[in-house]
């Protein structure tokens, strides 16, 4: 062994550590080289053989060789790395544009239904929720609305046929499910399970058999609102209503109680903003009446608080019911009911 069989491996290891190309293989070559019998090996076991006075020299150009060899193959390994990493995803270009992620957002409807229900908690209610599946009991006959009222008819709500008992005895006992027509029911619910006072304000779908149109769909969302304690009186009504109006529709909105009837309401009133397009002069979206109604209230019926079992001598209350879609409708200036359930990116990106 001499000097220049060490200069013949250094060279042999160079080339051959530079035209490798693949991670395998320059692990063959790493044990080739460092391996436990590889040629260092191989060359440190020979030192003992050599003439006492080359030893020191032989085995500094051993260890140099050694050196040299372990940083070649790390070298290599990282640049194999990067070569193989950008054969996979392709070269990067940093200078192309990002992808960006659009952020979602709630729909239109939950937006007003939230900002509603804010307007309520403010003012101490608790939001309150019930099934959309509903009996004929809740939904119209512990609300007094009598037997024979329109909107019980096949025509004006969804009944749902039952697999368990005959729909015959359903109808006779008037105990058939329904998709509940109003948020009404969850009046009762609540008033059954609790005690007053209460303050409940209840967001939810309800579901009428209505021809779809730019004003009717046969699904849509409520808001229903009640107080019920001793000495609740329609003022207090009022001016829970004046409250809310003005939070939605703005200070300047003016309102009007229209008597009507509800059978669940004694006495019973619609309520009317003055029309945020015109302020009241009239035109084509109030019908030049200058009012646009947008809420059904009243002060509870004492049978209502019969069949929950409060003593209507003892309880008072009021409470009202609107829809969403439409306040929302108004609120946005939107023409088409229909544009709430179509989910057209180009109509929800702009809310
Ligand atoms: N439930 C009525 C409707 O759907 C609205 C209403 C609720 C009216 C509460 C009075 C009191 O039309």
């Amino acid at each position: 062994m001499s000097g220049a069989d060490i200069e013949a491996i250094k060279n042999q290891a160079d080339s051959e550590i530079e035209n490798v190309s693949s991670l395998d293989a320059l692990e063959v070559l790493r044990v080739k080289y460092l391996g436990r019998k590889g040629v260092i090996v191989q060359l440190t076991g020979s030192i003992p053989g050599l003439p006492v006075e080359m030893r020191r020299i032989f085995g500094q150009q051993v260890n140099e060789l050694k050196n040299r060899i372990i940083s070649l193959v790390a070298e290599k390994q990282k640049t194999i790395t990067v070569v193989s990493s950008e054969e996979a995803v392709g070269p990067v270009d940093i200078s192309m544009p990002g992808i960006s992620q659009e952020l979602g957002r709630r729909h239109p409807l939950t937006q007003v239904t939230d900002e509603i229900c804010a307007i309520f908690t403010h003012m101490g209610f608790s939001v309150v929720e019930g099934p959309e599946m509903e009996s004929e009991y809740n939904n119209f006959t512990a609300l007094n609305i009598p037997l024979e009222h329109p909107s019980r008819d096949v025509f004006d709500t969804f009944y749902i046929k039952s697999q368990v008992s005959s729909l015959k005895l359903q109808v006779e006992t008037c105990d058939r499910l329904l998709l509940r027509s109003h948020t009404s029911p969850v009046q009762i619910r609540t008033m059954k399970s609790s005690k007053p006072p209460l303050a409940v304000v209840v967001p939810g779908r309800v579901y009428r058999p209505d021809a779809v149109d730019a004003s009717h769909s046969f699904m849509f969302h409520q808001i229903e609102g009640f107080i019920v304690d001793a000495d609740i009186k329609f003022s207090d009504l009022k001016g829970v209503l004046e409250v809310f109006a003005r939070a939605v529709f703005g200070k300047d909105i003016k309102m009007r109680f229209r008597p009507h009837f509800f059978p669940f309401t004694e006495p019973s009133a619609e309520v009317d903003i003055s029309c945020i397009i015109c302020g009241g002069k009239g035109c084509s979206v109030c019908g030049k009446k200058g009012w646009l109604e947008i809420l059904g209230s009243g002060m509870i019926h004492p049978n209502v608080f019969r069949h929950v079992g409060y003593d209507p001598k003892k309880y008072t209350g009021f409470a009202f019911g609107m829809g969403i879609e439409r306040i929302a409708m108004l609120k946005y200036g939107i023409n088409d009911i229909r544009l709430f359930f179509e989910n057209d990116l180009r109509f929800l990106n702009q809310f």
